[in-house]
């Protein structure tokens, strides 16, 4: 899709391949006008499968009217994610989803001007501060499992929405709960809806018009709020960042704080949301994974309601489980690039200026890499089996440069909220016949899916481990 927007300064211009230079890759150009822009919105793994089936790892194909190459496997995302020759481009693959809301986020950087920014940002994410939000998760995290118990059936994935929402307010912005929070969460919760709205210019009363809106109000209090963050020992990562300085003693401009906490919020809400949802989802399903564990944060953690940073490495079973929740579910299962120079992959001939695209969704399923594709089993994440497969067979946080930046915040965040809900309760689902899941734009399920978290129902035979000091 053309984003109709203009070139920032300095940005190459490049040519958009005709039909005709892009005729040698098999594939084809699918409904007159829509092109394959449905099937992608239906299930974009099974059209990437599909495609691969007939034409081969390497296919052309149309969608959101531009030509677009598909470069399937793991071997295809070494080479886009790793990037080696510079010849990739994330602005340029993102520009027309983020344009407009999100302009000068991390993904929309390359090359120095992204290194320049990310080392700052890594502040952030550096293990001290981690220990700091560990707190803001736990209070969260034990209210809302509190209300979760507290009735019959949860729908879990506007649950999970909401739970991420409130953590845009307090760990990332500092901002107690009140009518300021709910006032910034209606913001974001517009700008967030806009930014998978398939309509990308604001008309007025369009998604993309309440999008930008939203974006405003974020930005406005942000701007607001700056100076008195400026200089303050606050530990909410929008202080972090206002204060964060490279060995160089470099820091961010306003512009720049501003900008990186809407994309950070963004990047955390929806993938935080979905990848909790179908968490909770695939251990509901599976007893003798959820009795495991239980049993893992019964004996580890001295106390669940109150989680230390340090005791988070250990609980491994839940990070497999995780694992195994993202290769089956991946939020964002397709990665975007540019080339700003013509390559070879596959044995062709790829032009400068081709649209590409690397499916997590594709590589997660393929059978030659994990037998019983579609079945859940987090022993796949042993370490000896993890050893055996290609580095670029499991990428659902990325790689390379780009690799999520908050991968551990995510890992912390999974592993607060399953400690508090095993710890305290049961969980099972409403239904007994397996959901099913929207796969794209992100990743949810189709429908209500209603979860049941019963105190008191967890497995009797479990119980909390002694520990010395007791
Ligand atoms: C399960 C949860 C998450 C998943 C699956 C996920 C996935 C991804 C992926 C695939 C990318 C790379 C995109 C690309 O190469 O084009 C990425 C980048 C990013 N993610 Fe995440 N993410 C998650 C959670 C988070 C969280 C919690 C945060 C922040 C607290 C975050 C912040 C970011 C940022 C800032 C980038 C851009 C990095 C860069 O361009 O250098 N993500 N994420």
């Amino acid at each position: 899709m053309s984003s109709g927007i203009a070139r920032r300064e300095g940005e190459p211009a490049l040519p958009n391949p005709s039909a005709r230079e892009l005729s040698h890759i098999p594939g084809e150009n699918g409904i007159i006008g829509f092109g394959h822009t449905l099937d992608h919105l239906k299930d974009t793994g099974a059209f990437a499968r599909n495609m691969t089936e007939r034409y081969g790892p390497v296919f052309r194909q149309r969608c959101w009217g531009t030509t677009q190459i598909g470069l399937m496997g793991p071997e295809a995302n070494e080479l886009v994610l790793k990037n080696r020759s510079n010849v990739f481009s994330s602005r340029l693959g993102w520009k027309p989803n983020f344009e407009r809301l999100f302009p000068q986020g991390l993904m929309m950087m390359d090359f120095e001007e992204h290194r320049f920014h990310r080392k700052l940002i890594s502040v952030a994410f550096k293990p001290a501060v981690m220990a700091t939000y560990v707190d803001r998760l736990n209070a969260l995290v034990a209210d809302t499992v509190a209300q979760w118990t507290s009735q019959p059936f949860v729908d879990l994935y506007p649950a999970l929405k909401d739970l991420t929402l409130r953590l845009a307010a307090a760990p990332f912005l500092g901002v107690e709960l009140g009518p300021k929070a709910t006032e910034l969460n209606l913001a974001f919760t517009e700008l967030m809806k806009a930014s998978v709205s398939p309509l990308r210019k604001p008309f007025p009363f369009s998604q993309m018009k309440r999008g930008t809106d939203g974006r405003n109000v974020l930005v406005q209090y942000l701007q607001s709020e700056i100076t008195g963050r400026r200089g303050s020992k606050r530990t909410d990562m929008f202080s972090v960042l206002a204060n964060a300085t490279d060995e160089n003693g470099n820091s961010f401009t306003d512009v720049d704080v501003v900008e990186h906490m809407i994309f950070i919020m963004m990047a955390a809400h929806d993938t935080l949301a979905s990848s909790g949802t179908a968490f909770i989802a695939e251990i509901a399903q599976d007893s003798a994974w959820q009795d495991r564990l239980r049993q893992q944060i019964l004996t580890t953690l001295f106390d669940p309601s109150a989680i230390q940073y340090e005791e988070l490495g250990a609980l491994t079973d839940i990070e497999m489980a995780f694992n195994e929740t993202l290769r089956l579910h991946p939020p964002l299962s397709n990665t975007p690039r540019r080339a700003l120079e013509s390559f070879q992959f596959g044995g062709y001939e790829i032009p400068k200026g081709s649209h590409v695209w690397i499916s997590a969704n594709y590589t997660h399923t393929m059978p030659s890499i994990w037998p019983e594709p579609t079945r859940f089993d987090p022993a796949r994440f042993e370490a000896n089996c993890v050893k055996q497969r290609h580095r670029y067979a499991w990428i659902p946080f990325g790689g390379g440069a780009h690799k999520c930046i908050g991968l551990h915040f995510a890992y912390m965040q999974i592993k607060i909220l399953a400690s508090q809900i095993l710890a305290n309760a049961s969980v099972s689902l409403a239904q007994n016949n397996a959901p099913e899941w929207q796969p794209w734009p992100l990743f949810k399920p189709k429908g209500t899916l209603l979860a049941a978290f019963e105190r008191g129902r967890q497995s009797r035979h479990l119980t909390k481990f002694p520990m010395a000091a007791e």
